[in-house]
This record gives structure tokens, sequence and C-alpha cells, in this order.
């Protein structure tokens, strides 16, 4: 991978949710993160397999440790940077930017999870308009034009995720994505930096009617 110094992203990176949302950090991960992340993946291996993309190439497993000097290394190329959603303290979830790419296009790919038992509390949606805010308009992130989410046509839950940031639809992408052991097309989403000129964490928030905002906790 091609190591330019000015794409490299500028990291440790910790977002901070709004004063007013519930209070999410995203951050980089560490080794130090290996046995809460093992522990929080085992304990949500059914909920998440069913959503889960890998490369149908990489014959080996990398280990924590390996995994943790990909990203380091990534980030250093600009290529993608994954963080995880932390909230009192806890590991609860994962929201990642990858596929970057920069020149005439700086775009990005976002995919997410969260633990099942912290499901439904609006924490996506706010992590992946913090996200944005972020790669679309934050000087210190990487100056993106466009982020795009990308969706399996039956997941109703990651459709509302879309639906509640604002992304728009722009069509079905043929065996885009290589999904728990197999080729699937996907809904392919997208949000521009246009799209919310005052940030998307801010919209996100204030578009949510009275009754959600009390339900995000
Ligand atoms: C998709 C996902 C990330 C949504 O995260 P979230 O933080 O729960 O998002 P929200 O709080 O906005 O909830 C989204 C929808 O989940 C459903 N939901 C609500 N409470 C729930 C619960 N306790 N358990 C399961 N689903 C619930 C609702 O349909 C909700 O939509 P609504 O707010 O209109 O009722 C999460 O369901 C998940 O991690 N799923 C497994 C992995 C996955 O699908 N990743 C995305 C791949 S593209």
């Amino acid at each position: 991978m091609q190591y330019d110094p000015a794409n490299a992203f500028v990291t440790p990176v910790a977002l901070l949710a709004p004063a007013d949302a519930p209070a999410l950090t995203l951050r980089t991960m560490t080794a130090a993160d290996e046995a809460e992340w093992d522990e929080v993946r085992a304990r949500n291996a059914s909920w998440l397999d069913p959503w889960e993309s890998n490369d149908p190439m990489r014959r080996r497993l990398v280990t924590f440790p390996q995994w943790i000097r990909m990203q380091r290394r990534d980030e250093r190329a600009g290529a993608a940077i994954v963080f995880v959603i932390v909230f009192e303290g806890r590991i609860v979830g994962q929201i990642s930017l990858g596929a970057v790419m920069l020149g005439a296009m700086r775009c990005g790919i976002v995919g997410y999870w969260i633990a099942h038992d912290y499901a439904g509390r609006g924490f996506t949606p706010l992590a992946v308009a913090m996200l944005a805010d972020w790669a679309l308009h934050d000087p210190d992130g990487p100056n993106l034009h466009r982020i795009e989410i990308d969706i399996l046509p039956e997941n109703e839950r990651s459709r509302r995720v879309v639906q509640k940031v604002g992304a728009k639809y722009e069509g079905v992408r043929r065996k885009y994505m290589f999904i728990n052991g197999k080729w699937r097309d996907h809904e392919s989403y997208s949000l521009l930096a246009e799209d919310a000129p005052d940030g998307f964490a801010r919209r996100f928030l204030d578009d949510t009617p009275g009754e959600r905002v009390s339900s995000l906790s």
C-alpha cells in the first residue's frame, strides 16, 4: 500500500457525541481491547453472524494484535479506520469507514454493529451521524465528499438506521459483498457532505421526534 503522509488519518481519534445526545464515544482500538472485544463478540455471535462480511480469499484468520497492526497501517495510509462505540465505559458496538478513495472520488464505505442488549436505543444512527461529521465535515478528518452504506435487502433494522440518518437510496449493487459465505446483492445508500451543512449528528438529533429522543439513553 502506498504511504503518503498527507493522506494519513490524524490518530488516535476519539469522537464525542453532542452534549444533548447519549454520551457515546467513538474511539480507535488498541491491543488492550482484546479481552473486552472478544467477550462482546462471543456474547453476540448469533446476533451478528448472519450480517458478517469477510474476504473469501483470506484463508487464515488474523490474530487480534495483527488486526490492530493492520488498523494502524490503514490509518497511516488513509485507507480505512475502525472505531469501537463506547457507552458508560463499555464497548457496545463498532463502526468503520473502509474502502476510502481519495483524489477525485473522496469517498468511503461505512459498516456497523451494536451489541444486542444495546439495540433499539438509537446508538447506531447517532454513531453513523458522528462518523459522517468527522469524515465529511471535520477539517482534521479525511475530508471526504461522500460516504456509502450498503445493506442486505432483508436487513430491516439497518434500513431504519439509514432512514434515520437521512441517507439517500441509490439502487441495488449486484453481488456486492461477501456476507456469511455468499456474494449478496446490497441496497446502496449515501450521505454527501452538502446533505447536512449544520452537521449530521445535529440533524439526526433535531429531526428525532420527542418521544424517540427520550428513548435515547
Ligand atoms: C442494524 C443495527 C446496527 C441497528 O442498530 P441500533 O443501534 O439498534 O439502531 P436503532 O436503535 O436505530 O434501531 C433500529 C431498529 O432495530 C429494531 N429494534 C428496536 N429495538 C430492538 C431490540 N431490542 N432488538 C432488536 N432490534 C430492535 C427496530 O426495528 C428499530 O427501528 P425503529 O427505531 O424504527 O423501531 C443492529 O440491529 C445490529 O447490529 N444488527 C446486527 C448487525 C447488522 O445488521 N449490522 C449492519 C449490517 S449493514
